[in-house]
């Protein structure tokens, strides 16, 4: 870029009075920026802020989130995804309270080490918390960087994400790098959309001047390239499956499988599920999951839902127990009514406990 210096104070001018009010932001506190960060790479600040307050209430500190049982900080995680995120941060906090005092290490390398941590998430958080010179690189600055240096090829290619970190090194400014970062975020997320970037609006065509600060400085603008850049991937079309989850009664309770760890959705409880295919391979594998023979029964619900690439329908049924109980690969239980509500559950598993719960 041209005239970096004039970029930058262009950015931040545009963030003075444009910036989003999250609530993690502005208390420099490194916990809350990690939290959020890694509640954000997966969902929208939208749906992160309801999280993140709930989390933070319940761990207010990294002590605090150190001590808990996985379950719990399990249990606030339901329903935004990716449990193995969730279960690196509980970790992650452990090695901070037992080998940094419980303090957020400053060092970038012992950052990086951290479970859960990488090029990302260590810049994002060392230099909002502590302002450190780093550059960051996420889905909104990628879009972002990619028109501002026209990008031909697919950003998320080696080569061409190398460029992109090293040209977002470039924009830095010495000091106030994290304000920086979370213009360009801003940016990205606000004006340099996905869908539509607001440089195309019809108050910009008509000339009653740009609403981004970047105008004057993005290539994609200059060739009018900005719906073409980046590239889009062609999508994989999602592959359709079937899967079968069991209701299967005793007295009041339920019984509920626990996934291992190494595992989709590792610690958390479900009904016994399995991939729904000849009714005989169902029963053998619900038989080695929960080391009971069940015969299945009548139909409650079938929900469809979408995991990555793969749509899913998911047949629920009653059960019963027909044969005795075997070695059993996944841990079980025998749930009450309220140990439903608490235990940690995938979404489709929580949806199934409201309709069955009324
Ligand atoms: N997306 C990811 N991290 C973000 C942050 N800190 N602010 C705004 N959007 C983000």
């Amino acid at each position: 870029m041209k005239d970096v210096t004039l970029f930058r104070r262009r950015l931040l001018d545009w963030y003075a009075v444009n910036a989003r009010t999250l609530s993690w932001r502005g208390a420099g506190d490194p916990y809350l920026v990690w939290v959020s960060e890694i509640m954000l790479q997966q969902t929208t600040t939208q749906t992160v802020e309801g999280y993140f307050n709930r989390f933070i209430t319940a761990f207010p500190t990294i002590q605090s989130l150190a001590a808990a049982e996985l379950d719990s900080v399990n249990r606030l995680w339901e329903g935004l995804g990716y449990y193995r995120r969730c279960s690196q941060l509980h970790q992650a906090a452990k090695i901070i309270v037992n080998q940094y005092g419980g303090v957020f290490p400053r060092n970038e390398d012992t950052v990086r080490k951290l479970p859960g941590i990488g090029r990302y998430t260590a810049n994002a958080v060392l230099s909002i918390a502590f302002d450190r010179q780093l550059p960051i690189l996420e889905a909104n600055t990628q879009r972002l960087y990619a028109r501002l240096t026209a990008l031909r090829s697919d950003p998320a290619e080696k080569k061409a994400n190398d460029a992109l970190w090293h040209f977002a090194e470039s924009l830095l400014p010495k000091t106030g790098s994290g304000r920086f970062n979370q213009a360009l975020m801003d940016l990205g997320s606000l004006v340099c959309t996905a869908k539509n970037p607001l440089c195309l609006s019809d108050a910009v065509l008509f000339g009653r001047g740009s609403v981004c600060p970047a105008a004057g400085f993005c290539q994609a603008a200059k060739l009018g390239l900005q719906k073409d850049i980046p590239l889009q991937k062609i999508r994989e079309r999602a592959a359709e499956c079937s899967e079968l989850a069991v209701l299967i009664n005793r007295r009041s309770r339920t019984l509920l499988v626990r996934y291992p760890q190494g595992v989709r959705w590792a610690g958390l409880w479900d009904f016994p599920r399995t991939a729904f295919e000849a009714a005989d391979t169902v029963g053998k594998k619900l038989a080695a999951m929960t080391g009971y023979h069940i015969l299945l029964g009548e139909d409650i619900t079938v929900l469809k839902h979408s995991v990555t690439k793969y749509r899913i329908t998911l047949h629920f049924c009653r059960g019963v127990i027909t044969g005795h109980k075997n070695a059993a690969q996944y841990e079980t239980r025998w749930a009450t009514a309220d140990e439903m509500q608490t235990l940690p559950m995938n979404s489709t598993a929580r949806k199934l406990v409201r309709l069955i719960s009324g």
